[in-house]
Order: C-alpha cells, then sequence, then structure tokens
C-alpha cells in the first residue's frame, strides 16, 4: 500500500499522465472518493496520457463510455447510478475489464467484488487544504 501527497490540480494531472505511461493492455484502474475529490479529473489526466484529446465527461446517462484515440483504447465507467451489479453483467463487463483496453471505473466500491485481481485501487480523500487529496494506492487482491 502507497500513500501519496496531492497538493493541487496540477499533481493530479501530473499523477495522471505518469500512471497512463505506465498502463498496458488489460489495465483495470477502480477509483474510490466522495464526489468532487477528483475521479473524473484524474480519468481526464490519464486518458490525456494515453493521448486521447477527446473531451471526457462523466458518462451520466450510460455507465460505461469508450474512446478509441489513444495508445490503448479507454473505458471509462461511472456505476455512481448503478442499481444492482447485475447491470454489470448485461453490459457484459467482462469484454471490457478482461479485454485489451484500459477500464477507469468511479464509485468501483459499489462493485468492488467484480474487480479483477491486480487492479488497482486508488482511494482518494480529501486534505487539510483545498485542492489537497490523499491517495491511498493498493493492487486488487482476491
Ligand atoms: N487536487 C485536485 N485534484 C482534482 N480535482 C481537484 C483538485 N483540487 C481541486 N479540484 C477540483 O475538484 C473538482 C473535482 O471534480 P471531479 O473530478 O468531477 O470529482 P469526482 O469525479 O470525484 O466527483 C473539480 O472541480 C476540480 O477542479
Ligand atoms: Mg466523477
Amino acid at each position: 500500500m502507497e500513500k501519496i501527497t496531492i497538493y493541487n490540480e496540477k499533481d493530479t494531472w501530473d499523477f495522471g499522465r505518469k500512471l497512463a505511461e505506465k498502463l498496458a493492455p488489460g489495465a483495470v484502474i477502480a477509483l474510490i472518493g466522495d464526489l468532487g475529490t477528483g475521479k473524473t479529473t484524474l480519468t481526464k489526466s490519464i486518458a490525456k496520457g494515453l493521448g486521447i484529446n477527446e473531451m471526457i465527461t462523466s458518462p451520466t446517462f450510460t455507465i460505461v463510455q469508450e474512446y478509441h484515440e489513444g495508445r490503448l483504447p479507454l473505458y471509462h465507467f461511472d456505476v455512481y447510478r448503478i442499481c444492482d451489479v447485475e447491470e454489470m453483467y448485461e453490459l457484459g463487463y467482462e469484454e471490457y475489464f478482461f479485454g485489451q483496453g484500459v477500464c477507469i471505473v468511479e464509485w468501483a466500491d459499489l462493485i468492488l467484488d467484480l474487480i479483477p485481481e491486480g487492479s488497482v485501487i486508488i482511494r482518494i480523500e480529501y486534505g487539510m487544504h483545498e485542492e489537497e487529496r490523499i491517495y491511498t494506492i493498493e493492487h486488487a487482491k482476491r
């Protein structure tokens, strides 16, 4: 387990871009944190690092949004509105999670049982100052 202090939004962008460079096909990144902690902002920075210039928006009406212009395909999940994990099976989540792209999952705590072994779990908490965030990073175990 690793703890990182993010001091401002620029740190989030630097972190995300650096993380993107290390990602290989099949990577799953599970983001856990309250509203406004920066899950979507971190997703945008990772997308940027993958070479995606298309605007990343929160997938509000669909659970998953796909981006295909980067070094690897990006599948951006926001499972906040999911009522039942059954919905994940209906959209065929396994094709994404065990595929050749990169998956980023906002509100991953709601579907934690489905997060594959070895996924990067990033827990984000508010820090002491307005833009400060504390990242706790670990790899999913089964
Ligand atoms: N260190 C930081 N990292 C990311 N976002 C930050 C940071 N500091 C302030 N912010 C602001 O907090 C908000 C985060 O929103 P968003 O990324 O949509 O969060 P979430 O998806 O977790 O709800 C944005 O308005 C962003 O400008
Ligand atoms: Mg969000």
